[in-house]
């Protein structure tokens, strides 16, 4: 059976991004797989969170998670900083990190861009901690978005290079799953470019009101129409296509598609399909999410048993890690 580990950042509520890049996978997987489904919150810290911010937004991913359908009898659902081998392994991986390769990251590199007084070591160390994350399970196949690619990459880098240090093959290199060997998926933003992230507020996130995501969805960034038959579609206007392509019935799709090549297309009919689309996927995940949130008993008793079964097999990797290495008792 193989192993699967992936996290989300608590960051905010999650958003169609998260869900599409990464948790229908996590729900796909836990069917038949080994999985480790985790909560990233020392990856969260680079932001500074306050620390009731840091709690409920832990809380809130968890609640989350169980809503969207990630069961704790199948999957183990832990949080990160309860299981420190993590933190054994990442010092281990960063003395074979160097800085040339951590500096030219790109995420580091956007981050130094968007935080230019907060470049932090944890910031330029990120990719190593999630590598850490990634081999103390072992994993074979990690599910994430597209734009986790690169960060996937370097962790197969550092585990093929501790592989290789040590003559050993002690990590598998972790592969990123895609469902039926899809594309990896990159979920647009409704502000015309880019993908869909937490502060960038172009996000439709699981816990909005119908009345917010239509809201959103009709003001998403359009224009006035093609002007020619089967013309290319502009950034904005893919990215409208590409969501439905996500949420909707092929059929759906095809309609507007032709309807669009025949340059008949009624942005406002599209939106209001859109908009529609998306809240038949996320009413059953939101009526869930309150009522999980609220039961502190329930995830008390989630994270603490994910914790347990997290560090046993955190704990197996370690020491053969450091036996590896050269560590002995006396
Ligand atoms: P994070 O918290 O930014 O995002 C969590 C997951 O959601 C996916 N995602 C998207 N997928 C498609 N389109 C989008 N617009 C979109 N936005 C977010 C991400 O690809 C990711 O799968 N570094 C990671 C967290 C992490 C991790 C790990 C993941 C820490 N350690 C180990 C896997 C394995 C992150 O910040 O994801």
């Amino acid at each position: 059976m193989s192993k699967v580990v992936s996290g989300i950042r608590p960051t905010g509520n999650l958003h169609l991004g998260n869900y599409f890049g990464a948790v229908q996978n996590f729900i796909r997987m836990q069917e038949e797989h080994d999985c480790y489904f985790f909560i990233a919150d020392w990856h969260s810290l680079t932001t500074h969170p306050t620390p009731e911010q840091l709690h409920n937004n832990v809380r809130q991913v968890l609640a989350e998670y169980l809503a969207c359908g990630i069961d704790s009898e199948k999957a183990c659902i832990y949080v990160q900083s309860d299981v420190k081998e993590i933190l054994e392994l990442y010092l281990l991986l960063n003395m074979n990190a160097y800085l040339g390769e951590l500096e030219r990251t790109t995420s580091f590199k956007d981050k130094a861009r968007q935080q230019p007084n907060n470049v932090n070591a944890g910031l330029l160390t990120y990719p190593v901690l999630m590598a850490s994350d990634i081999i103390i399970h072992k994993a074979n196949q990690v599910p994430v978005g597209k734009d986790q690619e690169q960060n996937l990459e370097m962790a197969r880098k550092f585990a093929r290079r501790f592989n290789n240090m040590y003559g050993s093959e002690v990590f598998p290199i972790p592969k990123p799953y895609t469902y039926n060997g899809a594309e990896m998926v990159k979920v647009p933003g409704l502000d015309g470019s880019g993908k869909m992230g937490k502060s960038e507020g172009n996000g439709i996130f699981l816990i909005d009101t119908d009345k917010q995501i239509t809201k959103k969805v009709m003001k998403a960034v359009s224009d006035s129409g093609p002007t020619e038959p089967n013309q290319e579609k502009p950034e904005a206007i893919q990215n409208l296509f590409t969501l439905m392509s996500i949420v909707s019935e092929p059929s759906t799709l095809d309609f507007f598609n032709d309807k669009y090549n025949a340059c008949e297309i009624r942005y406002g009919d599209m939106k209001k399909q859109l908009a529609a689309d998306i809240i038949q996927y996320v009413t059953p995940i939101r009526k869930n999410i309150e009522d999980i949130y609220n039961d502190e008993a329930y995830l008390a008793k989630v994270a603490k048993q994910g914790a347990e079964k997290a560090r046993e097999s955190a704990a197996a990797t370690l020491k053969e890690v450091r036996k590896l290495i050269g560590f002995r008792n006396f």
